[in-house]
């Protein structure tokens, strides 16, 4: 991580599964202080940008001499721009970014870097279209998503490939206990024991899900002629078992 702000990631770094795999030797997370290669005895990282207008600009100096310390540091490491300029987040970006195996992540405050830091990186990523503060919350982001991709980290059983969107799907309905909660049944497919019936009843929600509040998944996710046709009616509003 290459930040203003490693306080920031104090907190989730010592939390959950990521502290875990850290713990564990399959995660490392160093933090490289910005501010450290700002210029100057104030050590200043932004200036006013050319042209006029408003915030601040990102100076090239201090952030490349950041990125050429993390990529001697660290050879053949993928340096990635967090920016809502870049291509966007998504599940097959973080399993590409956890197959790249080292990461160098930059984090910019202020209103944008200059245009000529966006050259000494290999990659532009964007956690959503809205814009955030700051990169180091899509830098966490990015980390959480690709870490998932790490073997190990998940445990044995669980497989980041098994899940939600890893076959271009929203996650089926998921219950527990109690059988009954004010009023409100699990689905007696559930409690048969079943286990074809189940995983024909779950795929069979996702797909109607998926149909319903995220169309826009369907163009990527790999269906049957007969899920095509499931799709397109719940799309329509078909009430559907
Ligand atoms: Cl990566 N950075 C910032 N500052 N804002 C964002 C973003 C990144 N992705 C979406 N919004």
């Amino acid at each position: 991580m290459i930040t203003l702000f490693p306080e920031f990631f104090r907190g989730p770094l010592e939390t959950g599964i990521l502290a875990r795999a850290r713990e564990e030797g399959r995660v490392r997370v160093e933090l490289v202080r910005l501010r450290e290669f700002g210029e100057g005895r104030h050590r200043v990282v932004d200036d006013y940008p050319f042209g006029g207008g408003a915030g601040m600009v990102m100076k090239p100096g201090p952030v490349v001499a950041a990125i050429e310390h993390v990529r001697a540091r660290s050879p053949g490491c993928r340096v990635v721009l967090l920016t809502p300029q870049g291509r966007l987040f998504r599940h097959e970006v973080a399993r590409e970014l956890a197959a790249a195996g080292r990461l160098a992540l930059v984090c910019g405050r202020y209103e944008g870097f200059d245009e000529r830091i966006r050259g000494f990186c290999d990659d532009e990523v964007s956690v959503g279209d809205y814009v955030l503060m700051g990169g180091e919350a899509a830098a966490w982001v990015v980390i959480e998503a690709a870490a998932r991709f790490v073997p190990g980290v998940l445990g044995d059983v669980t497989s980041p490939e098994h899940e939600s969107l890893s076959d271009g799907l929203l996650e089926y309905p998921q219950y527990t206990r109690p059988r009954e909660f004010r009023g409100l049944r699990v689905p007696d497919v559930l409690l048969s024991g079943d286990h074809g019936r189940i995983a024909a009843w779950r795929r069979r929600q996702a797909v109607i899900r998926t149909a319903r509040r995220r169309p826009d998944l369907l163009e990527r996710a790999r269906l049957s002629p007969e899920e095509r046709d499931l799709a397109r009616r719940a799309r329509e509003g078909e009430e559907l078992g």
